[in-house]
């Protein structure tokens, strides 16, 4: 049985003060057994929520980290070593924001993923496509694309220590949301995709969607059977939305 996994991606939100009463309220929010719940600060209040969460249960995360494991001579990046240090267990890796605005190439991201991995974080990896790409039916093909650049380049034991996220573009931060069996498709294609090279690791990978994930809509889509969770952007900063998505994944 894969476990639910809820995250939540706070992207470039929050100051001290906001982040401290996050943390506080996602402390006091009871957890359902048998979920994970996960998430992702900006790199610089990672240890100030990893303090203010400590024995709640709650796994930290980043939302990116380096090409290299190791600390080094890279300025302005944080090593997934100097993450694990400091208790960080999950990386995102190929958010769609990153892709487009920050120009991430498969190249890139191949190395993030692979650095992440040699540090011990556990790759959140993110794929999905545009409207446009939708629209002349190329959802498969782009998706599986993506996937396929991490396959070639490490294999598919790679994914027996990943988590792939399923967030189409044009939902993000939208209010648009693929309807549950939308999400169901692209999710089945992905499983399949890695069961041709090996089924346990297929059956055993948790896959999230993400792109305007709220309490409303959120039991829909987390009783589809290749919906293993969910990414949670805007609706993961308030603690009493996120509770709520997380009780919806322990249903
Ligand atoms: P959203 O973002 O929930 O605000 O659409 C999801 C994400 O980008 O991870």
């Amino acid at each position: 049985m894969r476990r639910p996994m809820v995250a939540g991606n706070w992207k470039m939100h929050g100051t001290r003060a906001s982040v401290a009463e996050l943390t506080q309220g996602l402390g006091e929010m009871p957890i359902p057994s048998g979920i994970e719940v996960a998430v992702f600060p900006p790199a610089l209040f990672i240890s100030q929520v990893i303090d203010g969460l400590e024995g709640k249960g709650i796994i930290v995360g980043a939302q990116n980290s380096a090409v290299q494991p190791e600390q080094g001579a890279l300025t302005g990046e944080v090593a997934p070593s100097q993450l694990a240090e400091v208790g960080c267990k999950l990386v995102l890796v190929g958010h769609s924001e990153r892709r487009q605005i920050i120009g991430e190439s498969d190249e890139v991201l191949n190395r993030k993923f692979a650095a992440a991995q040699k540090s011990g974080l556990t790759p959140v990896l993110c794929v999905g496509e545009t409207l446009e790409e939708r629209e002349a039916g190329k959802t498969l093909e782009v998706v599986g694309r993506q996937l396929s650049s991490v396959i070639d380049a490490f294999g598919i034991a790679a994914f027996a220590n990943a988590v792939i996220a399923y967030e189409p573009v044009w939902a993000i931060g939208t209010g648009l949301t693929a309807s549950p069996q939308q999400a169901q498709d692209v999710h089945a294609a992905i499983r399949k995709q890695l069961a041709v090279k090996d089924a346990e690791v297929a059956n055993k990978v948790q896959l999230l969607y993400g792109g305007s994930v709220k309490a409303a809509n959120a039991a829909e889509l987390f009783g589809m059977p290749d919906i293993d969770g969910g990414l949670i952007g805007g609706a993961s900063l308030n603690a009493d939305e996120f509770g709520a998505i997380c009780r919806a994944a322990g249903n």
